[in-house]
């Protein structure tokens, strides 16, 4: 919303983007459609094709939503050509969406990014700032852990940032990051200077990476196929502030099943993570008899992810842990782009 009324307030006419499960392109779709912005939607191919509900929801909001990549943009035509069959990336529709908007004649079309970047974990913060009312609504003061499912890492640090904040300042808290051992960045990738996208059209980050053309497994989890990280949440690693896990995506679906059984509903396939991510700390907290307060964001549902149920239930999900030899090629594309200084700043 705050990214579409900016873009109103400031003479534009039409947005476009990319999305992975499609939460953040409904989310943009419902916003323009609100101020009057027209929406262009790239979509993780993979993702696309397994929810062709989210298609439809952008649509009765006014948004046109094709597959990524696409035959509209020259990125996309390129890979295209080279891999008929890719299940697409969000670096792929990052790449795409940008095309689109710099190479747009009016001059009124600009590109919004769903996470990742400082100004869309800001306004993710307010997650946190409820969170924290919630929780002295409940009469606790501070949790001892914060869990968040990370892809672009928007919605992690959104309920993160506001208790870091404690932590810097001396509350002891465990904050982590959980992401799929499909696309490990956090534990497993360089930190190092960047592109955001396959086409390396963003500025160069600072991040965790697994290389800008990684293009992860077509894993469930569409939302969490980013090769790359917030640079703020990156930063956070570097000064162990946040603790970064990854976890494969059958406890994740174990996780969301536990969940849907006890607590009544589905989640989306990334939250699943966070899901498995607390389950793992309350299970520890039992064993050394503690009794700790876990807050975790909930960042989806799952109502229109059903099939990656269906496909876990039936057995044929396989855990999936990302090869070295992967990483090693994947990262080839850094060669040459400057090593991120992993300074850190203080002791907390
Ligand atoms: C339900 C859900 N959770 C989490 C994410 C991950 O994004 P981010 O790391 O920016 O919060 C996505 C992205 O599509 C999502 O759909």
């Amino acid at each position: 919303m705050p990214q579409a009324w900016y873009n109103k307030q400031f003479g534009i006419k039409k947005l476009t983007t990319e999305t992975g499960a499609g939460q953040w392109g409904s989310a943009l779709a419902f916003a323009c459609q609100l101020v009057g912005l027209e929406c262009k939607v790239y979509m993780v191919r993979i993702s696309f094709d397994q929810k062709p509900f989210r298609k439809l929801m952008m649509q009765v909001w006014g948004a046109n939503c094709v597959a990524s990549p696409s035959n509209e943009t020259n990125a996309g035509r390129k890979i295209l050509a080279e891999f008929p069959d890719t299940p697409g990336s969000l670096g792929i529709a990052i790449s795409e969406a940008i095309e689109a908007a710099v190479t747009d004649t009016t001059g009124q079309t600009r590109y919004s990014l769903g996470s990742v970047l400082n100004h869309v974990l800001l306004h993710q913060s307010i997650i946190g700032l409820e969170a924290k009312a919630q929780l002295k609504s409940a009469g606790e003061k501070l949790p001892d852990v914060v869990v968040g499912c990370a892809g672009g890492g928007s919605n992690f640090a959104g309920i993160a940032m506001p208790f870091t904040l404690d932590k810097i300042n001396g509350a002891k808290i465990d904050i982590i990051p959980v992401e799929p051992t499909a696309c490990p960045k956090m534990t497993r990738g360089k930190f190092a200077y960047d592109y955001g996208d396959i086409a390396c059209m963003t500025p160069l980050m600072a991040m965790h990476t697994l290389g800008h053309a990684f293009v992860p497994a077509p894993i469930h989890a569409g939302g969490l196929r980013y090769h790359g990280m917030a640079p703020l949440v990156c930063q956070c690693v570097v000064e162990g502030l946040h603790t970064p896990q990854s976890i494969d995506q059958m406890e994740c679906y174990e996780a969301a099943m536990t969940w849907a059984k006890t607590e009544g509903f589905i989640c989306a396939p990334e939250t699943s993570h966070a899901i498995a991510g607390v389950i793992r700390q309350a299970k520890q907290a039992k064993e050394e008899g503690k009794e700790k307060v876990i807050v975790f964001s909930y960042s989806g549902h799952g109502l229109m992810d059903l099939m990656g149920y269906d496909a876990y239930m039936s057995g044929k999900l396989k855990p999936y842990y990302l090869p070295e030899e992967e990483i090693i090629k994947s990262e080839a594309c850094l060669a040459g782009h400057p090593q991120a200084p992993a300074r850190k700043s203080g002791k907390w």
